[in-house]
């Protein structure tokens, strides 16, 4: 880390001894206070819940400027890379640092492949569940389960080992993911193709059936991949800092994608594509466009807990750039699929533009998010709604690999322990029981 000439002071009004803390800087963004020996020196804790100013961790990753709308992955814009790679050139990028020269594309390709069918008995695992359970309920339950299967990946302590282990959760998501899918519709599994792209071969997982091909539309393709491209990674976002959280404790590594894909699971998180899309189908159904005006004065409401879902950000101050570029491909798959007037999709575009003149919105500084629009789109390609989240942790996979990995080989990584401000009960005895 690189220490700056500047150094924080922290000084008490009571008196006690005032304390100097180091400052480093990043390579883009705002530096940080170093407060590790605050403890030790004062025997005081700082106080942040939801780590509103607090960097947990040094990553080489994935920067975001919230307040430009600018997110780069390994300091590519997403942009570039949306329109320029496809997603296994980005997982390559985010798992080594750079975007693979031709024979490594050819050489990574080849080894994902190579990992993408899963060990015959997890669809025994898979057959233990309910049909109608929640396709979220069920990955956390089948990635919690390849811990079970792959013991020669599992000692996180070994870069090989970890190696390994990154290559068989990308390769392996799309099949659990259409596995759960088909499970949950009683249809036959379709077996990974390993000709197919990474976007290809998981559509036709999806939607093929023994008895009838799957024929890719490369519109609806390009979609899919762009839609892994934009949910690859984000930054120490809630599931993230989870996985590292978990990891930290030197578990096994699919145990600690399991814990990412619980927290994913919530509609602040990762499960508000799927809030999103129900929040625009009920809408439609008080009477769309017109009824615009009285969900947004619930939604202002603070006594009715209503949100504008797929609006707001804590970190993006400014349009979400997932979003522009979701919003772009909304487009393109509607028109390729003769939906142009798609209801739900002008309902969304009218609801956007109300709530970005309205004041309420405009002064908390909350705009769309990626999810605003890529509901729309997987509804469109006939993902069901109950999926998009397990499609969100399909693509996220990557960025949870990457930054736990990244965690790991850090010399100055430390199992995670945070520490509270007590306001419970001092000591007290129990008394007996004729006594309370
Ligand atoms: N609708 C209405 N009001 C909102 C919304 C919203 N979607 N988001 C924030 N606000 C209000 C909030 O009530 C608060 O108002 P006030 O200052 O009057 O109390 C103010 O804006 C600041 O919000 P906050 O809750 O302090 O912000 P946060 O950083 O804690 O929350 C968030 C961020 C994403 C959880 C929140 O904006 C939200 O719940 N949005 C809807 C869910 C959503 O779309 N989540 C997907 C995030 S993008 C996908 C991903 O990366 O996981």
């Amino acid at each position: 880390m690189n220490a700056s000439d500047v150094k924080a002071t922290l000084s008490f009004s009571d008196g006690s001894p005032s304390m100097d803390l180091p400052i480093y800087k990043g390579s883009i963004g705002p530096d940080v206070i170093d407060i590790r020996k605050l403890y030790g020196q004062t025997g005081k804790f700082t106080y942040d819940p939801g780590f509103l100013s607090t960097a947990s961790c040094q990553s080489a990753i994935t920067y975001i400027d919230g307040d430009k709308g600018e997110l780069l992955y390994r300091g590519y814009p997403i942009e570039q890379l949306a329109t320029g790679c496809d997603f296994l050139d980005t997982c390559y990028l985010l798992l080594y640092g750079e975007l693979p020269n031709e024979q490594q594309q050819r050489d990574f390709h080849k080894l994902v492949n190579n990992h993408t069918m899963v060990n015959e008995q997890m669809q025994f695992f898979l057959r233990g569940f309910r049909r109608d359970a929640h396709p979220m309920a069920v990955m956390t339950g089948l990635v919690g389960g390849l811990s079970a299967f792959y013991h020669d990946s599992t000692d996180i302590n070994n870069p090989k080992h970890r190696e390994i282990a990154a290559i068989r959760l990308i390769a392996k998501m799309p099949t659990l993911v259409a596995m759960a899918y088909k499970y949950s519709i009683g249809q036959p599994y379709i077996y990974p193709k390993n000709d197919l792209s990474y976007a290809g071969n998981f559509m036709r997982m999806m939607f093929a059936t023994p008895c009838e091909e799957y024929v890719p539309n490369d519109v609806l393709v390009r979609a899919m991949d762009r839609i892994f491209i934009l949910h690859a990674d984000h930054e120490q976002n809630a599931s993230t800092s989870t996985v590292r959280l978990c990891g930290s404790s030197g578990t096994n590594p699919f145990a600690a994608i399991a814990a990412g894909v619980a927290c994913l699971w919530g509609p602040a998180h990762g499960g508000a594509n799927e809030a999103c899309l129900n929040m625009l189908e009920e809408i439609q159904q008080m009477g769309g466009v017109e009824k615009i005006g009285d969900f947004i004065k619930q939604v202002k409401d603070k006594t009715s807990s209503v949100k504008l879902m797929g609006f707001g950000h804590r970190v993006y101050k400014n349009y979400d750039p997932r979003a522009k570029l979701m919003r772009e491909t909304c487009h393109e798959v509607l028109s390729a699929l003769g939906l142009e007037n798609d209801p739900l999709f002008k309902l969304a575009m009218a609801l956007e533009k109300i709530a970005l003149e309205d004041e309420y919105f405009v002064s908390r500084k909350l705009y769309p998010n990626v999810d605003f629009y890529s509901g729309i789109v997987q509804r469109a390609i006939g993902i069901p709604v109950s999926l998009f989240t397990a499609i969100f942790a399909l693509a996220r996979t990557v960025g949870w690999i990457a930054q736990l990995n990244e965690m790991i080989a850090d010399p100055e990584y430390k199992i995670g322990r945070p520490r509270q401000l007590f306001v419970g009960a001092e000591r007290r005895d129990v008394p007996p029981l004729s006594a309370r």
